[in-house]
């Protein structure tokens, strides 16, 4: 594909483009209105929603709290004590995410090169936080070093790399071929529209695209990040002979009822997503050619297509919602700092208008990333030829198309 040097140029290319790809339809509904919903509910269902808005809110307490029920059950080790501590509001995690200890939503799983889950003394994930008296299985701290680089045209750029040593563990040290992968909290809204997408395998769900269902992805984050049981997962996430774990007293088999699941599940699924904020008409289209020439959109994708939605044929998460391996730079580590390839799932474009107007930008599986242009300079492995396109424009066309990304 033919890369004009300066915007200017492309935009002479527009009504062929505009002809080959029609504006896609989206269910966009806005955000900010509480009683928005992305798709319609009849009374019943939003009564559904709003218990699953409240419990999705609510910290949750200790098996045998007198009068809560509903909520008991936490630990006895866990990371936060409700979705929202993490999801905020349904919105991608706050940060910041800088030197220190790893903040709360900033989650670190543990596995290994060949990626067996569970093959550590503290399962899947490391917990952070426990109930008094019992020992938190650990914690990581952030540590962040520079990467320096420049443009073709010669101007300069920066990007933090982070690093993740973990502190303290509290019963047994790591195994050697530990892989530690730090995972932020996306958002969590437009769920029933991924839900819905037509894709070639069924993982979509997580910065991996490795669960196959939102029911799945819920009920792993009930176990693994509140110690919570569920019909899906009767088991919290203890790891190996922790016994004080597996032997700490229950609220209930399991501990989430089933209709409050189903609430959480109908809460995640009506959650809008934000809308655009689209540039000026002349811009929004230049913009979004240079995405498309870039080659941004061989991942980042248009349209794509879903089933079971009535009156909605094609959504614009600008993902495909597949995984990739976008190089070393990216990959997950080992104890010993040796990457090890990791695939992400082309992480959906949508609402990140609405994310920059809340709070600065935590891009990337990590939250590494505080822009678009630095999280596009992480891009390698399968998007090197598009990083290169990126980097080889003008710097004024460099700027458009970040602002445009940044409109999405
Ligand atoms: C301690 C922080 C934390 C808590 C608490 C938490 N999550 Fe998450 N959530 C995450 C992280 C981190 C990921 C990414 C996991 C991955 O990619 O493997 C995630 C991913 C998700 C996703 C996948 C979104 C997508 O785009 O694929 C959903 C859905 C989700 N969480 C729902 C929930 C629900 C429901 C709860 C409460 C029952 C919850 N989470 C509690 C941190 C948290
Ligand atoms: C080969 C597929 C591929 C191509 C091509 C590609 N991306 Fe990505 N992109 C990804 C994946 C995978 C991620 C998630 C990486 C991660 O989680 O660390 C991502 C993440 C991002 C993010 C961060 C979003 C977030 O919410 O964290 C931005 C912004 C982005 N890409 C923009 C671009 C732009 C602009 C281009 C074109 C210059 C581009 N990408 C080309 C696969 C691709």
């Amino acid at each position: 594909m033919s890369r004009p040097a300066a915007w200017p140029l492309l935009l002479a290319a527009i009504p062929l483009l505009a002809a080959a790809a029609p504006t896609p339809r989206v269910a966009f509904t806005g955000s900010g209105d509480p009683e928005a919903a992305l798709l319609p509910l009849d009374a019943e269902a939003r009564r559904l929603r709003d218990r699953g808005l409240a419990l999705f809110n609510t910290d949750h307490v200790a098996a045998g709290t007198e009068g809560a029920a509903a909520i008991d059950g936490l630990g006895p080790v866990y990371n936060a004590a409700s979705c929202d501590a993490c999801h905020n509001s349904g919105h991608r995690a706050r940060g910041p995410i800088v030197d220190g200890p790893a903040p709360l939503p900033l989650v670190i799983q543990l596995g290994t090169a060949s990626g067996t889950a569970n093959a550590s003394p503290y399962g899947a994930v490391l917990n952070a936080q426990a109930l008094p008296g019992v020992a938190v299985e650990g914690r990581a701290t952030l540590r962040f070093d520079h990467l320096d680089g420049r443009y073709p045209d010669g101007q300069p750029w920066r990007l933090r790399r982070p690093r993740y040593p973990i502190d303290a563990v509290a019963r047994a040290r790591l195994p050697a071929g530990t892989v530690i992968r730090p995972r932020i909290a996306p958002p969590v809204f437009g769920m029933a529209l991924i839900e819905a997408a037509r894709l070639p395998s069924p993982g979509r769900f997580g910065w991996q695209a490795a669960v196959p269902s939102l029911a799945e992805q819920t009920a792993i984050a009930y176990a693994h990040e509140m110690g919570i049981t569920s019909r899906l997962r009767p088991q919290p996430d203890c790891g190996t002979g922790d016994r004080a774990c597996l032997e700490a007293a229950n609220g209930g088999v399991p501990e989430v009822a089933d209709r409050d699941f189903d609430a959480v599940l109908a809460l995640q699924r009506s959650l809008p997503v934000p809308a655009e904020a689209p540039l000026a008409a002349d811009a929004e289209a230049a913009g979004r050619a240079l995405f498309i020439d870039t080659g941004c959109s061989g991942c980042h994708v248009v349209q794509l297509p879903v089933d079971g939605i009535a009156g909605l044929d094609t959504i614009t998460a600008w993902s495909d919602l597949r995984s990739h391996d976008l190089g070393p730079g990216l990959a997950d580590r080992d104890l010993a700092d040796r990457p090890q390839p990791t695939r992400f799932r082309t992480a959906p474009l949508w609402g990140l208008a609405a994310a920059r107007a809340k709070a600065p930008l935590l891009l990337l599986h990590d939250g590494r990333a505080a822009s678009v242009e630095e999280a596009i300079l992480w891009h390698g492995g399968e998007a090197s030829a598009a990083r290169a396109a990126f980097e080889k424009q003008t710097a004024t066309a460099r700027a458009l198309l970040i602002r445009w990304v940044e409109g999405r």
